[in-house]
C-alpha cells in the first residue's frame, strides 16, 4: 500500500510540476498511426477509462471477482487491446510498446492478485497501471 502511495504521489507530482511545461509547449513525440488504427486505440482509450472507475467500484463494493475479471478482459494480458499490441509493435516506438506491455502485464497481476485477496499487493499493481497510463499520455500522441 506504500508503495502505492508513492506511485501515486509521485505520478501528481510529476503531473503538477510538468504542467507549465506541457501547457506552454506540446513537447509529445508524434506516432503517426493509420487513420483505422488510430480510431481503433482511441476507442480503446475510453474503454480503459471506463474500466478503471469500474473496478474501483467494484472494489469499494467488495466485488473482488468482479473487479479481476474487468481488469484481465478489457485492460490484462487477455484483453482485445493487448492482443492488437501483436500489429501495433512495428508501429510505434520501442519505450511506447513497453509502457503498454508494462500496463497490460500490471492489470493481469492486479487480477491474479485481487482473486487471491491480496488487497495490498493489489492497489500496488492498481498504482503501476496508472502511472502506465499518465506516462504514456505525457510522451506521445497519435493525433
Ligand atoms: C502505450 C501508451 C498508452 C497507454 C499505456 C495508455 N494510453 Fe491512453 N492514450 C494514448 C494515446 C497516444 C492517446 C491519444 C493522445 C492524442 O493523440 O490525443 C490516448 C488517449 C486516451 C484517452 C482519450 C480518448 C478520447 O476519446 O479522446 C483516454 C480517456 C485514455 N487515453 C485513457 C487511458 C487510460 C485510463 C489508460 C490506462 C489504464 C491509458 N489510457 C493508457 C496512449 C496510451
Amino acid at each position: 500500500m506504500k508503495k502505492y502511495a508513492r506511485l501515486i504521489g509521485g505520478a501528481v507530482v510529476a503531473a503538477v510540476l510538468n504542467a507549465p511545461v506541457a501547457l506552454a509547449a506540446d513537447k509529445r513525440e508524434f506516432v503517426k498511426l493509420p487513420d483505422e488504427i488510430r480510431d481503433g486505440v482511441i476507442v480503446n482509450m475510453r474503454d480503459h477509462l471506463q474500466t478503471l472507475l469500474d473496478l474501483l467500484k467494484h472494489l469499494s463494493e467488495g466485488d473482488f471477482e468482479m473487479a479481476a475479471n474487468a481488469a484481465e478482459t478489457r485492460i490484462g494480458l487477455s484483453s482485445p487491446a493487448s492482443h492488437s499490441a501483436n500489429y501495433m509493435a512495428p508501429l510505434i516506438p520501442e519505450e511506447m510498446r513497453t509502457i503498454g506491455t508494462r500496463m497490460h502485464t500490471a492489470a493481469s497481476r492486479f487480477a491474479e492478485r485481487t482473486r487471491r485477496g491480496d488487497l495490498d499487493q493489489a492497489y500496488d499493481a492498481l498504482g503501476v497501471i496508472t502511472a502506465a497510463c499518465t506516462t504514456c499520455h505525457y510522451r506521445y500522441r497519435i493525433r
